[in-house]
């Protein structure tokens, strides 16, 4: 045994970027790295093994992990036996080349790897190592399901199969893969089994899920069937593949929550059609009319692409006009991001939008949504929710916070406990947050000066 190997002593540290599956996959790399025999802490200047969990669906993600990791090679200083690793989609995307662009980093492991973290890690206190193969890994024998609190995260498949011009991620994440239903249903028992009252189901394009026979309406319905379970969402569906048969279980089922992420990307069929996203403006209309009419009441929620390479005033306009037929409760507004490997990288390159008409585009947009978000929110004033409570709220530890079915963050007076289920009357809302007096405590002083932004 080395000198290094005997001074490190298997404390890791795990850093999470990006979306929630590299949340569910940090749990998984929790899971891997506890049964080999590591302690993990909170404490970064602690840990023999310091991993980001990275993101590479924009420039800017990449670049943060970047510069973070300039900060972390310092501490090689004071601690030689440290080894750091970056994993998930940033190498994935970036391959060999990060060997010498990041040379004072260890180890390099793509999303497909984790199950080998303890033989990776060994080897990279011997030299840099890298796993960067896509191999069909679905990890369903593993424990991927990621607990904070009252909720967990629960991966359902893996991977995707649209190749949406701009995406990165089926080149990071490989094909689609989904869990059996049996496999999906044990790892929701069990997180109820250690308390847990919510849960999201989680996917590239989650209602793309099946298995065998199995289609996604009978997953939620398998779910929705496990006692205990006070909040099943999922996250994210595709426009295409979405079955009228979901807005009606949901509607149906108490415990399915009328919260709804239908990413759109934008509101111009000319673009929508460059971007091989597979449908129409008109057809996301009338799915967005379809899901109302189940689900008069659906927190609808969005992604939104501007400054796709191409897109014209007319096609932002468009996007405009979406967004205002839509009535989105809130949206993800990014301005493209040219990933080398896609589709859109390698064949639109001259088409891209300058940086100041994007970002004027962006604002527009931006501040077109705040208006309609303000009043989405506003209709919910005087009105009746059940929110199911997750804690006390940071801001202010006298009152709780928690969320409607649809989705909102609500700021109730303290007194329930996470895991209850309250019945409020909404007072006040901003564009991201409402504010409840309990029923039984219309006379108590409003939660007013909180704002949980
Ligand atoms: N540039 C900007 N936004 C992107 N997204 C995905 N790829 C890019 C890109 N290259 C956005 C999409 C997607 C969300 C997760 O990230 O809106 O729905
Ligand atoms: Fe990316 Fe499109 Fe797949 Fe979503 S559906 S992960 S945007 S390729």
């Amino acid at each position: 045994m080395t000198e290094t190997q005997k001074r490190f002593d298997k404390s890791a540290y795990i850093e999470t970027y990006g979306c929630q599956m590299n949340v569910a996959d940090s749990a998984l790399m929790t899971d891997v790295l506890e049964t080999a025999g590591f302690r993990m802490t909170e404490e970064l200047t602690e840990a023999s093994l310091i991993l980001l969990n990275t993101c590479a669906i924009r420039e800017k993600a990449e670049e943060r992990v970047q510069s973070r990791l300039q900060q972390l090679t310092q501490l090689k200083r004071v601690r030689p036996d440290l080894v750091l690793g970056v994993t998930g989609c940033m190498p994935k995307h970036l391959g060999k080349e990060l060997l010498d662009r990041l040379p004072k980093v260890d180890l390099f492991i793509g999303p497909d790897s984790y199950r080998h973290l303890p033989r990776l890690v060994e080897e990279a206190q011997e030299k840099p190592t890298l796993s960067l193969r896509l191999d069909d890994e679905d990890y369903s024998d593993l424990s991927p399901v990621s607990i904070e609190g009252i909720h967990a995260f629960v991966p359902i498949m893996r991977g995707c199969d649209r190749f949406c011009t701009f995406c990165v991620v089926p080149l990071t994440r490989g094909r689609e893969k989904s869990l059996a239903l049996r496999d999906v249903v044990r790892q929701v028992e069990d997180a109820v089994a250690k308390g847990v009252r919510a849960v999201t189901l989680l996917g590239q394009t989650v209602n793309s899920w099946h298995h065998g026979e199995d289609r996604f309406v009978d997953l939620l319905r398998a779910v929705s069937d496990i006692d205990g379970l006070a909040r099943i969402r999922f996250t994210s569906p595709h426009p295409v593949q979405f079955g009228e048969d979901v807005f009606a279980l949901i509607a149906e089922r108490e415990n399915l929550c009328p919260h709804i992420h239908l990413p759109v990307q934008s509101g111009s069929t000319r673009i929508l059609d460059s971007m091989k996203r597979g449908h129409t403006r008109e057809e996301f209309l009338e799915l967005v009319e379809l899901i109302r009419r189940h689900l008069p009441d659906v927190g609808l929620t969005t992604d939104i692409i501007v400054g796709y390479p191409g897109e014209t005033d007319e096609d932002f306009d468009e996007t405009l006009s979406l967004v205002e037929r839509s009535q989105f409760d809130s949206a993800f507004m990014f301005r493209y991001s040219p990933r080398s490997g896609t589709q859109a990288y390698r064949k639109l390159r001259d088409l891209e939008i300058p940086d100041d008409v994007s970002g004027a585009r962006l604002s527009r947009l931006i501040e077109l949504q705040e208006s309609i978000s303000v009043q989405r929110f506003a209709r919910w004033e005087g009105r009746e929710v059940r929110v199911l409570v997750e804690g006390p709220s940071r801001r202010n530890p006298r009152n709780a916070v928690g969320k409607s079915d649809d989705g909102k963050t609500v700021i109730l007076p303290g007194g329930p406990e996470a895991g209850d289920l309250v019945d409020v009357r909404i007072e006040k809302t901003t564009s991201h947050t409402m504010m409840a007096f309990g029923i039984e405590e219309k006379n108590a002083e409003p939660a007013t000066e909180v704002m949980e932004v």
